[in-house]
């Protein structure tokens, strides 16, 4: 499916990062891996690992030039580097919302930058963008929890930093379209990592397939948006949640 592509991943040694990346080098594609952590588990055979900052701008640039220079191309980049932020509006410190907002929407808009730029070169690209459930709902209503717990819960930084991911990926999917250059996000609902091993067990009946999803679940969307089987989806949020939400 991805045979002859070159993607660079970022959060690639996250649960779900780590999947995608198993699932496009079996896929075919060859790889560059990126985290803000020095290493990577388990990384698959003949990829290349760069650590990186996504929030530093000419960190993000020079991975971009890294597949480029090493591999001679770059077609691809999934964007899954995120961090979670738990806690009450009341209480959010105001250090606590620009280091998510720093991370979650600058941090991609970077990489998306960088990569439209070596994009642009070759006329090619597929941009794949990590989204969120809460992105879109407001939050997960959780009536199982007490209003306590409900406060200790809520994410309202990492929620608008979703859902500026949302809307930068529509723009930027404008953007670039004549340069056939598609831009599209997956908006997980709760998936199965360590993001969420928090959360209570009663959130699967919330979920009406009746499971919580699996990194599989969101490897097999971006896989698919990452081919050029979906060469006219571009500007698409693409809910991966079990049906827990829809728009
Ligand atoms: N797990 C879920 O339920 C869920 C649901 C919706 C969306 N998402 C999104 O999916 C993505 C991956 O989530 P996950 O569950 O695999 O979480 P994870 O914590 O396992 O992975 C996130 C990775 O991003 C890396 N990272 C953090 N800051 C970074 C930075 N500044 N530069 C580079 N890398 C950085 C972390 O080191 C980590 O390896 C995130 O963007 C998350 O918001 C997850």
């Amino acid at each position: 499916m991805l045979e002859g592509r070159v993607a660079v991943i970022t959060g690639a040694s996250g649960q779900i990062g780590a999947q995608v990346a198993r699932s496009f080098a079996h896929s075919g594609a060859s790889l560059v891996l990126a985290d803000v952590h020095p290493r990577i588990d388990q990384m698959p055979a003949n990829a290349i690992y760069r650590q990186t900052d996504v929030t530093n701008a000419r960190a993000v640039a020079d991975l971009m030039q890294t597949a480029e220079r090493e591999l001679g191309r770059l077609d691809i980049l999934v964007n899954v580097a995120g961090v979670l932020s738990l806690g009450s509006a009341a209480a959010l410190a105001e250090d606590e919302w620009d280091r998510v907002l720093d991370i979650n929407l600058k941090g991609t808009f970077l990489c998306c930058q960088s990569a439209i730029r070596v994009m642009q070169k070759n006329r090619y690209g597929r941009i794949i963008n990590l989204g969120s459930i809460v992105g879109k709902n407001g939050g997960n209503a959780r009536p199982w929890l007490d209003r306590a717990e409900q406060t200790k819960a809520a994410n309202v930084a990492y929620g608008v930093s979703k859902a500026g991911v949302h809307i930068m990926t529509v723009f930027l999917a404008r953007e670039v379209a004549a340069d056939n250059i598609t831009v599209n996000a997956v908006a997980p609902g709760p998936i199965a990592s360590s993001m969420t091993t928090d959360f209570p067990e009663a959130l699967r009946t919330l979920i009406p397939v009746g499971r919580m999803g699996q990194a599989t679940d969101v490897a097999n969307a971006c896989l698919f948006l990452a081919s050029e089987q979906s060469s006219f989806i571009t500007g698409e949020i693409l809910d991966v949640n079990g049906g827990m939400w829809g728009d």
